[in-house]
């Protein structure tokens, strides 16, 4: 393609020493800038950064890491010779020959791409701009540098319909959601700049990535070798493939399956522009729905798939109810997979039309946005959508032939960070209860987990509390209303002694039945075993 970076292995081993040496890495961009340029920028407002990296005429060291985060994220002009220095070894040329930026003759007038930051410090006529947006992006073990088309920051206005998206919210949720196990072999579908498959570079054996865009492919293939050139075996054998949904990888097996699909509800017949990166081209939720359907083909058995999406939820419904239809329609015409979602966000048709009305730049008040906020009330109206669900779906296909579980849940508030560790070990705990019968629960000396604390709430004065809540301090942050049986089963719940012995004894103590003990609380054991309370 001709608008989107170049692989050159060679070209990009220079660009990669010289953005380290820069440190132009996460960590050093966010010290160049400061807190509070970092936060403005991290709501789009680019003014704090431009100000921070304004080049003076009396600096005496060179400022590479602002260089280029001005080129690269602010979208501004700089001058060749500053991006020289900036980059040493890969040159400007270098960086013209890999599709990053473009030299111009001179200095041009203010505003986004084309801004000039005045005379290059040479004093040359000759200025650069960037033809994509290049910033850095790690975990815990990299340095990752990810390219991807300029943003409405830089770009200051609408993006084009095949926008290739950069990293954003719903990329790092979903990194964080997954599940880190290491696997043979991963497919990262809708890669789009390849963010996914950087992540699981670290945990897979070899990875598929698949996109509809073939300019999203081409981004991913640059930063997926951008990553390979750290050191050899950086990143597995990788395929990028392209095509719809499922189709690229029809009849091959994967023990992990991601994707941050183009999930997003869009109106299909007005005058809207249908991005690609969140518009799949199909009406309603139906295309998070078909995932659900036929992800399963595709699974191993024990492979996991991990995905977000939005559900509409019509009138008179509840969200639980609308995901028991769509996963019987799976049971039935797929292959069998656990099922479990967990909602993080509930909005009404207004409130989503004006999240997404937003994105791509139309500005609330606009004529264009009071024209796509009609659109895609009257769209949700059509089909008599009350609220939208967002979550995060998480598929097993199970080992074994064992029926399948579903666990359908709400977590509105603050989670656990990464949340992988969490989902994983709720994928162990409800695939074992899944397995064992409730004699099998209760024969298990459980303990309880150790961030979880009690809040005993009561009247002034009152002698016993009124409410008990267990409170979960990581993971999902649940929080259990605990009544007298369970309350006193928490409190010797140490790893000592098995469930059914410490129900005997409180049964006794309080003079009850201790099979009806039993049978009271095995669902609440399950329940708080699920999700990591009881461990
Ligand atoms: C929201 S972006 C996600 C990009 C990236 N994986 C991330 O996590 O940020 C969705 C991607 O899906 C791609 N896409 C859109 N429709 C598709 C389809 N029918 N089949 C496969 N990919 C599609 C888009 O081109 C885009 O790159």
């Amino acid at each position: 393609m001709s608008d989107t970076p170049v692989v050159d292995e060679r070209l990009l081993a220079l660009l990669r020493a010289d953005l380290a040496a820069a440190h132009f890495t996460v960590d050093g961009v966010a010290e160049r800038l400061g807190p509070v340029a970092s936060a403005a920028l991290h709501r789009e407002q680019p003014l704090p950064a431009l100000l921070a990296t304004e080049p003076t005429a009396t600096a005496t060291t060179s400022d590479s890491c602002g260089v280029l985060v001005r080129l690269f994220t602010l979208g501004r002009r700089v001058g060749a010779a500053a991006l020289a220095s900036a980059l040493p070894t890969l040159g400007v040329e270098g960086a013209v020959a890999l599709g990053l930026v473009r030299l111009e003759g001179g200095p041009a007038g203010f505003g986004p791409v084309g801004a000039a930051d005045g005379p290059s410090a040479a004093g040359a006529d000759r200025t650069v701009v960037a033809t994509c947006d290049l910033r850095p992006y790690g975990d815990d073990a990299h340095d990752w540098w990810v390219a991807s088309d300029l943003s409405e920051v830089a770009l200051g206005g609408p993006l084009r319909a095949d926008h290739v998206l950069g990293i954003g919210g719903a990329s790092t949720t979903l990194a964080s959601w997954t599940v880190r196990r290491p696997v043979e072999r991963a497919l990262d579908l809708g890669t789009g700049c390849g963010v996914q498959a950087l992540h699981l570079t670290g945990h897979a054996s070899s990875m598929v990535t698949t996109d509809i865009s073939e300019r999203a492919l081409a981004y991913a293939a640059f930063n997926l070798a951008l990553a390979a050139s750290e050191e050899p075996g950086a990143v597995p054998p990788l395929e990028l493939l392209r095509g719809d949904l499922l189709e690229p990888v029809a009849g091959q097996r994967f023990s992990l399956v991601v994707s941050n699909p183009p999930f997003v509800i869009t109106p299909r017949d007005e005058d809207l522009t249908l991005y690609e990166y969140r518009d799949g081209g199909r009406a309603g939720d139906t295309l998070v729905r078909s995932l659900v359907r036929q992800v399963g083909t595709v699974l191993e058995p024990g492979g996991v798939a991990q995905f977000l999406g939005n559900w509409e939820v019509p009138a008179g419904r509840t969200w639980r109810e609308v995901w028991g239809e769509w996963l019987d329609e799976q049971a039935r015409e797929g292959v069998p997979l656990d099922a479990w979602v967990v909602q993080r966000e509930s909005q009404d048709p207004a409130e989503y039309a004006e999240l997404w009305a937003r994105d791509g730049g139309a500005q609330p008040g606009s004529e264009t946005h009071s024209r796509m906020y009609a659109a895609w009330l009257r769209d949700f109206a059509a089909r008599d959508v009350e609220r939208v669900g967002f979550g995060i779906v998480t598929l097993q296909r199970p080992a074994t032939d064992r029926a399948p579980w579903r666990s359908l849940d709400e977590a509105y508030g603050p989670v656990a960070a990464p949340m992988g560790p969490t989902v994983d070990a709720g994928l162990r705990a409800r695939t074992w209860l899944a397995e064992h019968s409730d004699d099998e629960v209760l024969g298990v000396a459980w303990s309880c987990a150790p961030d979880v604390t009690e809040e005993r709430h009561g009247r002034p004065g009152a002698e016993d509390p009124s409410v008990i809540l267990v409170r979960q301090g990581g993971g999902l942050g649940r929080v259990v209303r605990a009544g007298t049986l369970l309350a006193a089963y928490l409190g010797v719940a140490d790893g000592e002694l098995t469930a059914a012995a410490a129900l005997d004894a409180i049964a006794t103590v309080l003079d009850l039945d201790p099979a009806a003990v039993r049978a009271e609380l095995v669902p609440q054991l399950r329940d708080l075993v699920a999700d990591g309370l009881l461990v």
